[in-house]
């Protein structure tokens, strides 16, 4: 299996797999080594919609995004992340706006493990996504951050208050996704790694402090964890899937000029049951 590394000792390119055909047994060298590095990049990836579902199958029980609105129409488990209005109408989530750090649907109780995103059309200026690696960040923080964060829970909120949105989330999707307390450090499941659990778009509270302390302790955080040493910043070419361990890594995205069409389609894919819940 080829590969090559990316980002700063995280985020690597498989080189020869082709994730409409991948057999069992590369599938599981393959995912150890997604696991390690915690952002896998595929290029020139042919996947219509059956191949891109039951790949994502394949790495684990399939996500559906709350935001029902987005999802495909006969395949609720394909999400999708564009600017393109049809008709008036949107075609997909998130715009052409900038997306600040979060790690992906904290604010649920089982969150989802794994993001696949898949590049139908991509812009050709901005539009990048930033990886910012939580894993290393926590294990090479310094002791003064590190005693803010271990030992405590920090609450995650689907529309946290004061952030600017594109829409509003109806009451049934609230209600769907109601505040959650997570540990703010998160063993990986598999790997017995810490990482912080770091999702500044959707943290509303950490431990007992108040909002407004809980905010200046999170942008601490970030300013930590997205230093350049902790970051890859990916370029999307059309045919790119790039897959995410939420467990690991934040991200965001740059914005990019409202006329230019950015489509991909969103699929992931949760952690078996009994490994669900963060701890
Ligand atoms: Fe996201």
């Amino acid at each position: 299996m080829k590969t090559q590394l990316l980002g700063n000792g995280f985020a690597v390119e498989f080189l020869d797999i082709d994730l409409a055909i991948i057999d069992d047994e590369k599938m599981v060298e393959m995912r150890e080594i997604w696991m390690q590095h915690k952002v896998a990049v595929f290029r020139g990836q042919e996947l219509d919609d059956d191949a891109l579902v039951s790949f994502t199958e394949r790495m684990g029980p399939l996500f559906v995004h709350v935001r029902d609105q987005f999802r495909a129409l006969d395949r609720p488990e394909i999400m999708y992340i564009s600017n393109i209005e049809d008709d008036g109408r949107l075609l997909g989530a998130l715009g052409n706006g900038d997306l600040q750090w979060h790690s992906d649907q904290t604010y649920t109780k089982r969150p989802v493990f794994g993001t696949m995103l898949y590049a139908i059309e991509v812009p050709t200026d901005g539009g990048d996504t930033w990886f910012g690696d939580l894993a290393a960040a926590y294990a090479a923080m310094p002791d003064d951050l590190r005693e803010k964060v271990d030992g405590r829970k920090a609450c995650y909120s689907i529309e946290k208050k004061g952030l600017k949105r594109r829409y509003e989330t109806p009451q049934h999707q609230k209600d769907q996704a109601p505040d959650q307390w997570h540990p703010l450090v998160r063993t990986h499941p598999y790997l017995d790694r810490k990482a912080v659990y770091l999702s500044p778009s959707h943290m509303t509270g950490v431990g007992d402090s108040s909002f407004e302390d809980s905010e200046a302790e999170v942008a601490l955080l970030q300013e930590w964890a997205a230093r350049p040493e902790f970051v890859y910043r990916h370029k999307w070419r059309q045919n790119d899937v790039v897959l995410w361990d939420n467990t690991s890594v934040m991200h965001r995205r740059d914005s990019f000029p409202t006329e230019q069409r950015r489509f991909m389609k969103r699929t992931g894919f949760y952690l078996p049951e009994d490994l669900g819940v963060p701890f």
